[in-house]
This record gives C-alpha cells, structure tokens and sequence, in this order.
C-alpha cells in the first residue's frame, strides 16, 4: 500500500479538527504561493481578469478549497486502491489538461506543498509531528504525480 491505515488516520483526523475552517486555510496556503512566487496569480483567469483582492475572491476560494479537500481525500482512496481518483465530475486526463494550459509548472505544485504543510503546522500545532507531515506529504505527492503524468 502507497499509504498506511496510520497515515491515513492522520490525514483525517486533521483534517477534522481543520473542517470547519478549511476554506480559510486553503486560501492561506494560496496567498502563501503568491507571496512566495507573485506570478503564479496569473495562471488563473479569474485572477487575471479581476479588480478584487486576491483575499475576497470566491473563485480563488473555490480552487484552493479543492486542492485541499482533493489532497485528504486521496489519503482514503490511496490506502484503500492504491491509486488517487479525482471524483466522479473530472478526471485525472482533464486536470492535467487544464493546468498545462493555464501553464502550471513543477515549481508550483512544489511551492503549493510547502505552504500546505505550513499552513498544517499553524493550524493544528498540538497536532503536528513527522508522521502527519509525512501523511500530508503522501497524500499531496501522489495527486500531482497522477496530474503531472498526464500533462
Ligand atoms: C484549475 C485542482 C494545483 C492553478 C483547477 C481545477 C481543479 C484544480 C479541480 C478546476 C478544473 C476545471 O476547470 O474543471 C488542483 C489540484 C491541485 C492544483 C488538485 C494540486 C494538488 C494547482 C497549482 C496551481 C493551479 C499549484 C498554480 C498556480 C490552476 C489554474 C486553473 C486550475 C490556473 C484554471 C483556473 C482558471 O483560470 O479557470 N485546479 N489544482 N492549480 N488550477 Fe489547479
């Protein structure tokens, strides 16, 4: 198995102590992108195409909010399968289409974990450890190497 029942326990149990504010950590770790790499905004053409602050766009909510959800709940399909799948409305083939459009890059994906990570770290301190951050890690990992080989 890629990912253990431990480390799928760990994934979820954050991610439970993190639900109800999971939308604002999301966006947290995209503004933690922006601020590390400015130009990853334009990827996006909701954000190209916008006069609202980065903080008060749905969209950009919306996609972030994906990432995170989509990342627990590839701890779950992962342990179970041994495969990531994205859901019953897309695919991994329409992903990586989109992103190798909108000109997504390996840096992206790389910066996006490690603001995830940290983004992790601050939200649930008395939780954090090597193992969870190495379930985290997992879970992010195997998502975008399915994209990535699509794209
Ligand atoms: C679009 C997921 C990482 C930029 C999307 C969509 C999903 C998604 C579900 C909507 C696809 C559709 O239109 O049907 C993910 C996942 C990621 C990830 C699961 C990582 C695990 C990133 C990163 C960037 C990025 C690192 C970097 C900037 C974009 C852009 C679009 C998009 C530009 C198209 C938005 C638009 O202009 O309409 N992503 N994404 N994504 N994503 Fe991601």
């Amino acid at each position: 198995m890629v990912i253990t029942a431990k480390q799928e326990a760990l994934v979820v149990s954050s991610w439970n102590e993190m639900k109800d504010d999971a939308p604002t950590f999301a966006l947290k770790f995209f503004l933690r992108l922006f601020e590390i790499i400015p130009s990853a905004a334009k990827r996006f053409s909701f954000l190209r195409d916008s006069s609202l602050p980065l903080d008060k766009n749905p969209k950009l909510k919306a996609h972030a909010m994906g990432v995170f959800v989509m990342t627990c709940e590839a701890a779950t399909q992962l342990r179970k399968t041994g495969r990531v799948n994205v859901g019953a409305n897309t695919s991994v083939q329409h992903l990586a289409s989109v992103h190798f459009k909108a000109g997504v890059a390996d840096v992206h994906f790389e910066v996006l974990k490690f603001a995830l990570l940290e983004t992790i770290k601050e939200a649930v301190p008395y939780m954090w450890s090597e193992e969870l951050k190495e379930a985290w890690s997992e879970s992010y990992d195997h998502l975008v190497v399915a994209i990535k080989n699509e794209m």
